[in-house]
């Protein structure tokens, strides 16, 4: 391997222990792909004909890069002794080392690895997933002989969609290269960070140029691509306007009985289902702060969701989740009607009819929030957020007790391919409520007389 040259994060990777996980989480473009291709390399000269790597990436697109960062380092240290199938994407090195560049993407994908042992499992651009439950999984794939560490390397950039579940697992733990053990796999991992500035086989003033050109309308996109910062890109979607400053505020003791209020309700089952109390101010001071008329306050929340998976619901049931509602209410001296997503209306087919009509059978009475479309809808919540602290106008505010509105909008990704849209692929389901609660005001601006 003397002919390989590295850069600095390069080299600083491979001198960590083998026994350590780890989590290169950096900008675009300081070497990470190409760092996980020398980890195989080496791990094979290491091991030999024992050495089973599997690289996943999420797209067959994704695992063509691969293949050409293969290539082209495969080649130069082994010229025609490392052997290519194209068809079944496997290296086998001449010491004898496997080498699978593999496609996960769903349950059904795992079907293609169940029951296979490796030894390496190399995961790239891993915040392509919203969830961690696929890779979870995947850990069960590691197994070898004792005298073969088994190791998971894990690479992503900051402001996919797997933003949230990534920062929280893995940078806001220990500091850069400082071993921490990882609550969900039991291990002890290190975290990893490069970028481009630190990688000299680019050109990198093009390179910055390249990265500008992509993210026109995304400053904070682009901030988090180039400096690798997993803070920067708190939610690249509500980065603009929220803000915990101006939007959160202390939890309230009581709801005073001048202020309308509502629930604002997003059903799930198997994923995460959450209701908001909603407050509408007259104009007027409340435990310390002024509301501007019209400003909303999100006072409660109950969120049915794993602990350990915010995209994951708890399958409660429209009954359970109903008495759990009157349960809320009650404590807040409020009866509980309001607003909930258009799906909740629809006949499911069951005699039990729709999901609206099991909540009513319960006591809880929804109405459908009325139908805009999504981008409006969203328009107006940012613009409530953004005009949180104005005193002349209208904002949107949130309790700090609301931990899963606070848990998850920070964090949540732009649709890459529709800009001005959420990526609905990660847990957006707190956003969802809070905008279907909105637009019970967009539905009763015509009788109300603030502006919207
Ligand atoms: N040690 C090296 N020797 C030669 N070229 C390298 C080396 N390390 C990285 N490069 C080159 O630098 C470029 C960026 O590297 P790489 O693709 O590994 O970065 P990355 O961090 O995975 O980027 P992204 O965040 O876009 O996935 C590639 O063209 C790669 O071939
Ligand atoms: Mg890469």
């Amino acid at each position: 391997m003397n002919q390989l040259e590295l850069n600095s994060f390069q080299e600083k990777l491979l001198s960590l222990p083998e026994e350590l996980d780890v989590f290169a989480g950096g900008g675009r473009g300081g070497g990470k792909s190409y760092g996980l291709a020398v980890l195989a390399l080496r791990h094979c000269e290491q091991y030999g004909d024992r050495a089973r790597v599997l690289y996943l990436r999420k797209t067959y697109a994704g695992l063509r890069d691969f293949e050409l960062v293969t290539r082209e380092l495969f080649g130069m240290v082994y010229g025609t002794g490392a052997r290519y199938n194209g068809t079944e994407h496997i290296w086998k090195l001449p010491n004898g080392g496997y080498i699978e560049l593999g496609q996960l993407e769903t349950h059904g994908d795992y079907a293609k690895y169940q029951g296979r042992s490796f030894t390496l499992l190399l995961i790239d651009e891993a915040g392509q997933y919203a969830q961690p439950d696929l890779l979870d999984l995947m850990r069960s794939n590691l197994r070898g002989a004792k005298d073969i560490p088994i190791r998971v390397v894990v690479a992503a950039n900051p402001g996919g969609p797997g933003h949230h579940w990534i920062a929280k697992r893995y940078v806001f733990q220990a500091g850069p290269w400082k071993p921490f053990v990882e609550k969900n796999s039991k291990r002890t991992w290190a975290y990893a960070p490069s970028t481009y500035d630190g990688n000299q086989f680019i050109d990198r003033d093009q390179y910055r140029e390249q990265l500008e050109s992509a993210c026109p309308t995304d400053p904070e996109l682009l901030r988090a691509w180039l400096t690798g910062d997993w803070a920067v890109n708190r939610g690249a979607y509500f980065a603009a306007c929220l803000d915990e400053s101006r939007n959160a505020v202390d939890p309230w003791t009581h709801i005073p009985e001048t202020w309308d209020y509502w629930l604002a309700h997003d059903f799930g089952s198997a994923a995460p289902s959450v209701t908001y109390i909603m407050a509408q101010s007259p104009g007027d001071e409340h435990e310390g702060v002024f509301y501007p008329r019209g400003s909303v306050v999100l006072v409660d929340e109950l969120a049915a969701v794993r602990r350990d998976n915010l995209n994951k619901g708890l399958d409660w049931t429209a009954a359970t989740t109903a008495e759990a509602i009157t349960e809320m209410c009650s404590r807040w001296h409020i009866k509980p009607r309001g607003v909930a997503d258009d799906a909740c209306f629809a006949k499911s087919g069951y005699s039990s009819g729709s999901i609206a009509e099991e909540f009513a059978r319960k006591g809880v009475y929804f109405t459908p929030a009325k139908k805009a479309d999504r981008i409006t809808g969203w328009q107006f919540m940012r613009r409530m957020l953004a005009d949180a602290g104005k005193l002349d106008t209208p904002g949107l505010y949130i309790s700090r007790g609301c931990t899963y509105f606070w848990g998850t909008l920070p964090y949540l990704a732009r649709d890459v391919k529709r800009v001005e849209d959420l990526d609905s692929s990660g847990p957006d389901h707190a956003a969802d409520a809070c905008r279907y609660g909105l637009m019970r005001l967009r539905r009763t601006a015509s009788t109300t007389p603030f502006r919207i």
